[in-house]
């Protein structure tokens, strides 16, 4: 009888964890730049086609900062100029007044960014973040008044803790903050593929394919 009731007991617990690790979303991270080609073409071929099929399953953390670097200085050096610099610490900015401590806005920002990181987008960010409910002047407000500056620092730091001094490829796609360079070989031309496996086809898109 009190092995009967302790198997129960385990049985019940082991369940409770299993339910809760399916609770759980899959965390992606992405770290890229805003005028890198394969970021472009990951976000815009990959990502956001997928979005509305995976978003209950996952949850994106954006990271706009790539291969950006700080010459021992405050400012940032980056891989395709000041205009990159300046289009990363706008996605920053933007992508941080739709994630306020109040206001989470998963959708708002793959909507935003699929915007801003399209083929030509308009590059002072006015036009994506307006479209998705931001008024340019926070985001201008951010930019030039010095919050930019520590949002890209914070973008900074999170690159730092997966690759040091920078990552070896821009995009680069993390899964639950582990770096796996297999899966991210495969994320680059099968993310639907990678994102099934690691939720064990939890999404119907998952049967589908
Ligand atoms: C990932 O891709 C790179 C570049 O194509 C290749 O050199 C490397 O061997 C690949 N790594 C794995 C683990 O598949």
């Amino acid at each position: 009888m009190v092995s009967f009731l302790s198997k129960g007991v385990f049985i019940t617990i082991l369940f409770a964890a299993v339910t809760s690790i399916n609770a759980q979303k899959l965390h992606v991270a992405v770290y890229y730049e805003s005028l890198c080609g394969d970021s472009i073409r990951f976000i815009t071929n990959q990502l956001n086609p997928a979005y509305d099929d995976l978003k209950d399953y996952i949850e994106i953390l954006f990271v706009p900062f790539g291969k950006s670097w700080r010459n021992g200085g405050e400012t940032f050096i980056c891989q395709h100029g000041p205009e990159e610099c300046a289009g990363n610490m706008v996605q920053s900015c933007t992508l941080n007044a739709l994630n306020g401590p109040m206001n989470g806005n998963p959708d708002g920002s793959m909507a935003y960014v699929a915007c801003q990181m399209a083929p030509g987008a308009e590059q002072s960010g006015r036009v994506c973040a307006e479209k998705v409910g931001i008024d340019f002047g926070f985001v201008s407000q951010c930019v030039n008044g010095g919050l930019g500056q520590q949002l890209q620092y914070g973008a900074e730091k999170a690159t730092h803790e997966i690759a040091y001094p920078y990552p070896r490829f821009v995009p680069t796609i993390v899964y639950n903050r582990r770096f796996d360079q297999k899966l991210q070989n495969r994320s680059l031309s099968d993310f639907v593929g990678v994102v099934c496996e690691l939720i064990r086809n939890q999404a119907p898109v998952c049967s589908r394919r």
